[in-house]
């Protein structure tokens, strides 16, 4: 959607405020010995205690309020009986509507230490799989920092490749960031991570959009699981991590509205 009022952003912002608490409520919760199933059940709390409705369950019929993915599934995992073990990479994405406005917002962590351990640079050095998620969430803030009211589609999405290989990194191309307001999955379909030579799109001031960059160690292209949900990367050794934020174009710095 493009937003013209303040009445709309505070409605989003209502949606985004809520999948933001979801989203940290569940990270905290993330220890050895969690069965996703639980951390899912927080995330639903959390969101009924926001007056929020779960995006997934009630426009796709996913079976869970969140979307709680350990590598190699990258995204889209069904909440389970998996009991998550120390050094398991896992990702949580949570969208939701709140009075008809949706907001979606994704992070990822090493299992057995904390959110933001990837943020200490030793760890970020010595655990492979620390580094990928720094560069990931750093290259989540360089494209909130390039966003602008007039860019294209395909800038944006060169900027935040760009990012990961200077970073020694990939981005996964066949998952993007999307619109989002009045339905999870709105115009611009896809919000790219990575130079889209076809993509002539013009981002105008008030677009909403999801910008969530799938940074890979290794592989760029995820492939369909077997439950019909997940998205899986192949080689044991590529790690995969995503964040993710909903925010408003604006002509200066975007609103974020999932902060
Ligand atoms: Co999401
Ligand atoms: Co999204």
């Amino acid at each position: 959607m493009i937003v013209t009022t303040q009445q709309q952003i505070d409605h989003l912002r209502a949606a985004g405020v809520a999948v933001a608490a979801a989203r940290e409520a569940m990270l905290d919760a993330v220890q050895p010995g969690v069965a996703t199933r639980e951390l899912d059940a927080i995330g639903r709390s959390v969101l009924l205690a926001h007056g929020a409705v779960s995006a997934p369950e009630s426009l796709y019929r996913f079976p869970g309020a969140t979307c709680i993915s350990v590598l190699p599934c990258v995204a889209h995992g069904i909440p389970d009986e998996r009991v998550l073990q120390r050094g398991d990479v896992v990702n949580i994405d949570v969208s939701a509507s709140v009075d008809g406005f949706f907001s979606d917002t994704g992070a990822t962590m090493v299992v057995g230490f904390g959110k933001k351990a990837h943020q200490d640079a030793h760890l970020a050095r010595t655990h492979p799989a620390m580094a990928t998620i720094a560069v990931a969430e750093q290259a989540l803030a360089h494209a909130l920092q390039t966003v602008r009211a007039g860019m294209k589609l395909r800038s944006l999405g060169r900027s935040i490749e760009q990012f990961a290989n200077r970073h020694g990194h990939e981005v996964i191309h066949n998952l993007t960031g999307h619109g989002v307001g009045l339905s999870l999955h709105e115009e611009p379909e896809n919000v790219f991570n990575h130079y889209a030579p076809g993509e002539h799109r013009t981002l105008h001031k008030g677009i909403v959009i999801a910008i969530e960059p799938f940074v890979s160690s290794r592989e760029m292209i995820v492939h369909n699981a077997a439950d019909g949900w997940g998205l899986h990367v192949l080689h044991a050794d590529t790690v995969v991590a995503q964040f993710e934020h909903t925010v408003v174009v604006m002509d200066g710095a975007p609103i974020v509205l999932t902060a």
